[in-house]
């Protein structure tokens, strides 16, 4: 969440700044702002509400060719989103860049009583303390900086200039990403890689507790307690083709349209379809600590947190004695939850950055159970911390709404469950079904998006002005329609839930009328028939059904949506596809913004 971008070096610092800007909007898109210091020590601080295009026009009005500045796109938290409250802060002469919150800035406000506060925000707090320690530059900056942070409960990721030492950022994180490009006499900061790509090659991610000094041509890092840190150079795989829309106009269609190609990279080199087995190097158990999982803990939040509940009914089919226990980061942190012995945990999360399931992870570790990543985002905090892990390579996903990566995570999580059968002496006879499909998934993929890519727009434009939809399902279908609707409601803000089919007539069912629209998962299967008595129920009650199915359906539904494919096991993969094209059009028809839905943010780092 929010999004920082820094830059010092020889160049226009305030073009570098706004394009980072802009590749990170995803993380927060409210307000934005810029400061740039001249080499004689003035300071340009720009700042606007809303989107960064509207900050652009504002610094188009206001060119300058400082060598060095800090930007930010805000997610709010504390304080309406408002140019007031937009970041850089100022206090004397720095200027404070915030991702994160802090928790004590009411104890910490109270202290500051010279500083006259200008807005709402936490940050402002951290600006101002980094100031009462700086004394107008009566002292190293990182010295102001270091002194500070050792007073802050919460998490941060700061970037800090001064009017006075216009050759230096002061970087420092805690539970907020921080990366560091290292390029030729320039050196940039962003909360994320994806801004760096095209500029250099080369980031050191930044560890909690660390700082930085970073100049055009030098990088030093150190922990708080000033104890050096060698920090290691890794290489941005990114390249710009992956985070640019490829002629597409939304990245959302996009990122659906990519999952053949994408569940291709989480495939590739992990599936041995002759010998109907899986090989995941990754997670790094060996066959005896495999053989011992007794139960599986997944936890992750929102899509992610889907994927692992969709995998959890998938890996029970085929593992023997193991139980399954898929949880919502943000309570599964505060719960007093027992973890037996012979526990593994699967951290799924596609940015590796979402706060709620990072804390899950450590306080894990802490009660020493093994923690296994399903990321997405290379060298992602998350990806770091875990012992082991399965990346899914799907590449940069930055939509808000989660697509692609929900797919490679059901599939990379279906993979380890395999792992763990095989270990377990389970027979190929039973999992090489499992095995096939799998193989089988991207090309049935790219089949189904382009059966049914057109009907569905057609459909969508005929519910468009419905607020209120329910999703239907019931095995693997249930957790399929339970992500159908967050797609729905968060981009095109229908109100959609999701039921069991089974749980209609516990309450669900009260709510059929004309001012609801039904979307029912009918996979072929051994609970077909149930299905069909269920939505049999709702259409006796006037509701207005659109079956999803991959088999015969001759109910009198509204619309049918059948998908064509030999794919039995994994159909619900298929139906999810359907679901977010569903929400795509919907969105697309009611005019929305697609990629950049209301109050949200894809990447959430604050808790
Ligand atoms: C946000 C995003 C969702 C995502 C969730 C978890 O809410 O908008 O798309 O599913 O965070 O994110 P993660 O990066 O941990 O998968």
């Amino acid at each position: 969440m929010c999004g920082i971008v820094g830059y010092v070096g020889n160049k226009n610092a305030q073009d570098f700044l706004i394009s980072g800007l802009k590749r990170l909007e995803y993380r927060g898109y409210d307000s934005a702002g810029i400061v740039t210091i001249s080499g004689d020590n003035k300071a340009a601080l720009i700042r606007a509400e809303g989107k960064i295009a509207n900050l652009e026009d504002k610094v188009a009005k206001n060119k300058r060719d400082d060598k060095i500045g800090i930007g930010h796109t805000r997610w709010a938290t504390h304080g309406e989103p408002s140019e007031k409250n937009a970041h850089p802060h100022k206090a004397g002469e720095i200027y404070l860049v915030h991702n994160g919150i802090i928790e004590n800035y009411k104890e910490l406000k109270k202290t500051l009583k010279e500083h006259k506060f200008a807005s709402e925000t936490d940050s402002e707090v951290l600006a101002a303390l980094v100031e009462s320690f700086y004394k107008g530059g009566k002292y190293p900056l990182a010295d102001a900086v270091v002194q500070a942070l050792k007073l802050v409960k919460g998490t941060y990721g700061v970037a800090v200039i001064s009017e006075k030492n216009p050759d230096e950022v002061v970087v420092a994180r805690s539970g907020s990403p921080l990366v560091i490009g290292v390029g030729n006499g320039e050196t940039l900061i962003a909360s994320d890689a994806s801004a760096l790509v095209g500029h250099t090659k080369r980031a050191i991610y930044l560890n909690d507790g660390e700082v930085a000094v970073i100049k055009k041509d030098s990088i030093e890092v150190k922990t708080l307690n000033a104890e050096p840190v060698s920090a290691k150079v890794e290489e941005i795989e990114t390249n710009l083709a992956a985070i640019q829309k490829g002629g597409y106009e939304h990245f959302l269609l996009k990122e659906i349209m990519e999952q053949p190609e994408s569940l291709k990279e989480t495939l590739r080199g992990r599936l041995n379809v002759a010998e109907g087995s899986v090989r995941l190097g990754g997670p790094g158990l060996s066959e005896g600590e495999l053989r011992k999982i007794k139960h599986l803990i997944i936890v992750g939040c929102g899509t992610a947190y889907h994927a692992g509940l969709l995998a959890g009914y998938y890996i029970e089919q085929f593992t023997p004695e193991i139980t399954i226990e898929t949880v919502i980061a943000s309570e599964y942190r505060y719960r007093q939850a027992y973890i037996p012995e012979g526990s593994v945990a699967l951290i799924v999360s596609q940015s590796g950055e979402t706060a709620d399931t990072l804390a899950c992870l450590r306080e894990i570790k802490r009660q020493g159970v093994k923690t296994i990543g399903i990321v997405n985002a290379i060298g992602s905090t998350i990806a770091r911390e875990v012992d082991g892990g399965t990346y899914v390579h799907v590449g940069p996903e930055i939509s808000v709404a989660s697509t692609k990566a929900f797919t490679s995570q059901v599939i990379a999580m279906v993979m380890f469950g395999l792992t763990i059968a095989q270990a377990k002496g389970v027979k190929s006879t039973i999992l090489k079904p499992y095995v096939e499909e799998i193989a089988e998934l991207p090309e049935e993929i790219r089949r189904t998006l382009e059966d049914t890519n057109e009907k569905i727009a057609e459909i969508a434009k005929k519910y468009k002005d419905y607020e209120h939809a329910i999703y239907l399902g019931r095995d693997t279908a249930y957790p399929t329609s339970m992500e159908g609707a967050l797609k729905l409601k968060e981009i095109s803000y229908v109100d959609a839930n999701a039921y069991a089919f089974g749980e209609l007539k516990h309450g669900p069912l009260a709510l059929v009328d004309d001012r609801f629209f039904e979307l029912a998962l009918v996979p072929e299967g051994a609970l077909y028939e149930k299905t069909i008595s269920n939505i049999q129920e709702v259409l006796a009650r006037g509701g207005h059904i659109i079956a999803i199915t991959n088999t015969d359906f001759d109910l009198p539904v509204e619309n049918v949506v059948r998908i064509e494919s030999q794919i039995k096991i994994f159909a619900p993969i298929l139906m999810n596809l359907v679901l977010q094209l569903f929400a795509y059009y919907t969105t697309v028809a009611k005019g929305y913004n697609v990629d950049q839905p209301r109050n949200l943010a894809k990447s959430v780092t604050v808790e």
